[in-house]
């Protein structure tokens, strides 16, 4: 922590947590225990998070194209976002931490929309960090809803450019993330914000979700922070 150059942080981080299974797989045990044991992850990370100056922090918890796992890990995925998004409200609200979402969250069980909602509402007023969970969210249609809306608007081709499409997008009050991590040695996007990581730079890891701590996310910030982020400029021109 403390060799992180506090003035060359990334505002938002995106983080694909995945690995669960592999994990509970690795301990003779069945996938959702590496669901729960991922839980203490995601706290530990977002309070990592927070104590260094994260403003956005956007976790990857269940794709659209989850919802084609068997039938029983979609039901045990959905208590256990109840019971955790319950349990760690108190942690949020310690933390000063703002609750949002992406994502379809009208597919969800309606206990599971109740408790988010209540969350939300509850942690509206925090201001060190906001936390965006993406649930039942897929990169292109978010693109798509986009489209319709900007149809449905009747704008006309002359008003669209790339500021007036990002407005259009679920994530159109939070700044594109500087930083996306992917855990478990994956090397895919698997269709997290597709529009918004144009100029993201990625951050690959071996670590199994249920094992990333702060201590990591710690050494991808560090990671980060010994790249050049051209844009497509040269070296020389960003010397100057
Ligand atoms: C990530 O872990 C959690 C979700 C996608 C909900 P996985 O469940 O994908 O774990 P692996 O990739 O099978 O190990
Ligand atoms: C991506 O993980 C989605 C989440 C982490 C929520 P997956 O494990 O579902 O990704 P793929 O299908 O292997 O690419
Ligand atoms: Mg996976």
């Amino acid at each position: 922590m403390e060799e992180i150059d506090a003035t060359n942080l990334p505002k938002h981080i995106a983080i694909t947590m995945d690995g669960n299974g592999r994990w509970a797989k690795s301990k003779g045990k069945l996938r959702i225990f590496g669901h729960k044991n991922g839980v203490k992850a995601v706290r530990d990370t977002v309070e990592g998070a927070a104590e260094i100056g994260i403003k956005y922090l956007t976790l990857y918890a269940f794709s659209s194209e989850n919802w084609n796992r068997p039938e029983k890990e979609v039901n045990a995925l959905m208590t256990l976002l109840v019971s955790a998004i319950n349990k760690e409200t108190k942690t949020l609200m310690d933390n000063n931490i703002r609750l949002s979402t992406i994502g379809d969250i009208n597919k969800l069980p309606s206990k599971a929309q109740k408790e988010l909602q209540e969350a939300i509402s509850k942690t509206k007023d925090n201001t060190r960090m906001t936390l965006v969970l993406a649930l039942s969210y897929s990169g292109r249609g978010e693109i798509l809803i986009a489209v319709k809306n900007i149809i449905k608007d009747g704008k006309e081709p002359e008003e669209i450019n790339e500021a007036t499409f990002q407005q259009y997008l679920t994530t159109k009050s939070v700044p594109d993330p500087e930083l996306l991590i992917r855990t478990s040695g994956e090397y895919r996007i698997s269709n997290f914000l597709l529009w918004q990581i144009a100029y993201s730079e990625l951050y690959f890891t071996d670590t199994l979700w249920p094992d990333f701590r702060k201590a990591d996310l710690y050494k991808a910030i560090l990671n980060y922070q010994t790249r050049e982020r051209r844009f497509g400029k040269t070296t020389e021109q960003l010397q100057k």
